[in-house]
């Protein structure tokens, strides 16, 4: 193992996902394990360059496995986008002799990561964290499951009352550019129609769906639809839309917006948060940099940082057949 790297500094970026916590604590408490100094940096990018930094140790992350959100906070900053807000950054972490970072986040967080490294040759590692599950390099992200798991109980729960009212539902969950979460949890609500960034479903062929849905004896329907779908127009107007052409339905509405990034971590989020951090801090002081550690074929393994940035993460288009099967 390398002699240079001798204090790593651990972050958090972006938006929040449940298992980010599970992560500082992994990172943490492998840097105790081989006697490697840890710092948390407060605010992602933002308190990097104020100089947001908190020594920790094993017993500074007790009790977070099981917590959403992240004890390091995060942020989105704009200043790090600047030469001048990560030339400020890198003189707070020298003065700190932080050597290496492990950055916990989405491809935003990944983005910058790499422009810092081409810049001052820091060392990084990326552990992927957001509920969008999509980056490149690991089937799944941080978070992602967690929220797959809190979207379909909410959709259960809008489903007893779509059905008590005969009522046609729109339920918007997130995933700005991809359709992972709206697929997934579309396929395991029992949804009647998935509408993601992916495929352009076409309003005539919605309503045909639903009308084929009615006419099949169906009381009530929902639709999920993910943030970033094709169709573009967002949830209140496609209710406008079908309400106008289909008076047969009484229409609702629900955004389920940021709900679906909180709450305790799925067990499978908390290995995954667990196998991740040993495998970043461990890369680091083999001297290994700009990588981003990720889970492919359930096996912990690394992809460079521009490759999991640039790459595409492909949705399972074979889970749009099943829904159809499904909906019969
Ligand atoms: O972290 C990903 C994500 O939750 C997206 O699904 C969503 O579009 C976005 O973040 C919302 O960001 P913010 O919390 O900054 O509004």
């Amino acid at each position: 193992m390398s002699k240079s790297i001798k204090k790593i500094g651990v972050m958090t970026s972006g938006g929040d996902a449940p298992g980010m916590n599970a992560a500082i604590r992994s990172v943490v408490r492998t840097c105790a394990f081989h006697n490697i100094e840890c710092v948390g940096i407060y605010r992602g990018y933002e308190g990097m360059i104020e100089g947001d930094f908190k020594p920790m140790n094993a017993r500074s992350v007790k009790g977070i496995i099981n917590k959403g959100g992240t004890v390091l906070k995060s942020a989105r900053s704009k200043t790090f986008m600047t030469k001048e807000g990560r030339k400020t950054a890198y003189q707070k972490l020298t003065e700190a002799n932080i050597d290496a970072l492990v950055t916990i986040g989405g491809d935003g967080t990944f983005t910058g990561a790499m422009v810092f490294n081409q810049e001052y040759d820091f060392p990084i590692m990326g552990i992927p964290g957001t509920i969008d599950n999509d980056i490149f390099g690991t089937s799944h992200t941080l978070g992602y499951d967690t929220a797959l798991n809190t979207v379909v109980e909410a959709i259960d729960k809008i489903r007893d009352t779509a059905s008590s009212h005969n009522r046609l539902f729109f339920i918007e969950v997130m995933g700005r550019d991809v359709g992972h979460i709206a697929l997934n949890v579309g396929v395991g609500a029992g949804a009647e129609e998935i509408l993601i960034p992916e495929e352009d479903l076409g309003l005539d062929r919605l309503l045909e769906s639903l009308r084929r849905s009615k006419a099949s004896g169906k009381s009530s329907s929902i639709v999920v639809v993910a943030e970033g779908d094709k169709i573009g127009k967002n949830v209140f107007e496609l209710k406008d839309y079908v309400e106008e052409h289909m008076t047969e339905y009484e229409v609702r509405v629900s955004v389920l917006g940021h709900m679906q990034r909180g709450g305790s971590p799925s067990c499978f989020d908390r290995v995954l948060a667990s196998r991740m951090g040993v495998k970043a801090v461990e890369s680091l002081l083999e001297n290994k940099t700009n990588f981003m550690v990720g889970l492919l074929h359930d096996k912990i393994a690394l992809t460079p940082l521009d490759k999991a940035v640039k790459g595409k993460s492909e949705i399972n288009m074979e889970l749009l057949r099943v829904s159809d099967i499904m909906t019969t």
